[in-house]
């Protein structure tokens, strides 16, 4: 794509929050946002042959329970040759539109503003741009497979058993990881703290133990974050089970957002490996600010984190190397996440560009 077209548009789109996709792999959480009432597609009735309207409109509401803006309008951006589109108007403004789905956190808007661009502005197709919260238990799956939506530009790919047609990479990859201060990988070669066995150096250890701090984040009403999860988030954090308050100088803690991202991942992680390290979850609304004021400050610390993502784009932080070779104990984790330990670091997605398959 042309620089000056990916400037404005990443101009555009520098000034929207971010939110991030959601990688969950099994027993996810479902995060649904009140249904637009005014989102109506004809289509969708072909998803179900036996459906009544009341059916019909229950799936609907269900596939589309996260959209969050209907029918987005940019002003125009590309002022260049349409390349012999124009001379096909006729043809292209009098298909349906579009259903375009953004999911959203930046990399996808970029993608997907991109592809709006393209069958918009260039070839002139309808487009009904809309943003879905997006992630693991709308985007992958269920919405794109019955048609609700016709192109999502980001697909995460997981375990997820639904059927799409794939248009390969979107040219970038998505990992999720842990993450540590630039400065802190590069403090003592000797404590290698890019690396996990740093968790069974005492030394290491030691140092976020000097400097590291502990704020508590509980809802505004006072309510933990995440709690009573079967051997997961026990109000906010995770303890492994030779953890006790005594011993507590001795953990790292791993600071998370909630336990729907990379859900038991980290938990079943910490047991596989033997580390000594705790999991605080802090939610959404704090996450960002409690770690960007950490990495302000120089405040020794491990958070989660992935790539593509605004934060990790805009801050100096060094990925976090796990094992990559787990004698089998992944697939074990897959089937049951919950009570096997896994030895793996989390694997690289490849992030495809995927479309409805009968569009
Ligand atoms: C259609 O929807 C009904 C109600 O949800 C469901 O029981 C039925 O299995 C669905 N049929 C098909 C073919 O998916
Ligand atoms: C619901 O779906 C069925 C099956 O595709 C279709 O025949 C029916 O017309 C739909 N009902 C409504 C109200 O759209
Ligand atoms: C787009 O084209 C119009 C008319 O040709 C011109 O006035 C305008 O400056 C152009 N805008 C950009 C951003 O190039
Ligand atoms: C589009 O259709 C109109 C009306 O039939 C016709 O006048 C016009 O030439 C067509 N334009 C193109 C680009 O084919
Ligand atoms: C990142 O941090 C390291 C260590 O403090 C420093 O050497 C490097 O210049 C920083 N890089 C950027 C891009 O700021
Ligand atoms: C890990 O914690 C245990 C106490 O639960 C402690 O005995 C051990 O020395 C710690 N290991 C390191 C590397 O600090
Ligand atoms: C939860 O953690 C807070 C802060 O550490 C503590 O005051 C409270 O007693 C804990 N609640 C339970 C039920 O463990």
């Amino acid at each position: 794509m042309m620089l000056q077209h990916i400037t404005l548009l990443l101009l555009l789109l520098v000034v929207q929050t971010y939110q991030h996709p959601q990688e969950v792999y099994l027993n996810g959480a479902i995060k649904r946002q009140p249904l637009s009432s005014k989102y109506i597609i004809n289509k969708f009735s072909s998803t179900n042959s036996s459906g009544d309207s009341t059916t019909n409109a229950t799936i609907l509401a269900n596939l589309m329970g996260d959209l969050l803006i209907d029918n987005m309008k940019f002003p125009r951006c590309w002022n260049g040759s349409r390349k012999g589109w124009e001379k096909f108007a006729n043809y292209t403004q009098s298909k349906r539109p579009i259903l375009l789905e953004q999911d959203a956190w930046d990399s996808a808007r970029l993608a997907t503003n991109i592809f709006y661009r393209l069958a918009g502005e260039v070839m002139g197709f309808p487009v009904r741009y809309m943003e879905f919260t997006g992630g693991y238990d709308n985007v992958l799956g269920p919405r794109l497979q019955a048609g609700a939506v016709d192109v999502v530009m980001e697909m995460w790919i997981t375990g997820i058993p639904v059927t799409w047609f794939d248009h390969g990479s979107v040219g970038y990859q998505g990992r999720s990881g842990m993450y540590i201060p630039t400065w802190l990988a590069q403090s003592d070669v000797t404590l290698a703290f890019d690396f996990w066995r740093f968790f069974q150096n005492p030394k290491a250890i030691n140092t976020f133990k000097t400097k590291s701090w502990k704020p508590i984040v509980n809802n505004p009403d006072g309510t933990p974050i995440c709690t009573g999860i079967l051997k997961g988030c026990q109000n906010n954090t995770y303890h492994p089970a030779w953890w006790t308050p005594e011993t507590d100088q001795n953990f790292v803690t791993m600071w998370h957002i909630d336990p729907s991202w990379s859900q038991y991942h980290y938990e079943r992680l910490i047991d596989g490996l033997g580390i000594n390290a705790t999991i605080t979850w802090l939610g959404g609304n704090n996450f960002y600010n409690i770690v960007g004021q950490a990495l302000k400050n120089n405040t020794p610390c491990v958070f989660y984190q992935w790539k593509p993502s605004s934060f990790v784009a805009v801050n100096n932080v060094t990925r976090l190397m796990f094992p990559d070779s787990d004698n089998g104990l992944t697939l074990k984790w897959l089937i049951d996440p919950v009570n096997s330990p896994i030895g793996q670091d989390e694997a690289t997605t490849i992030i495809t560009k995927v479309k409805y398959l009968n569009y």
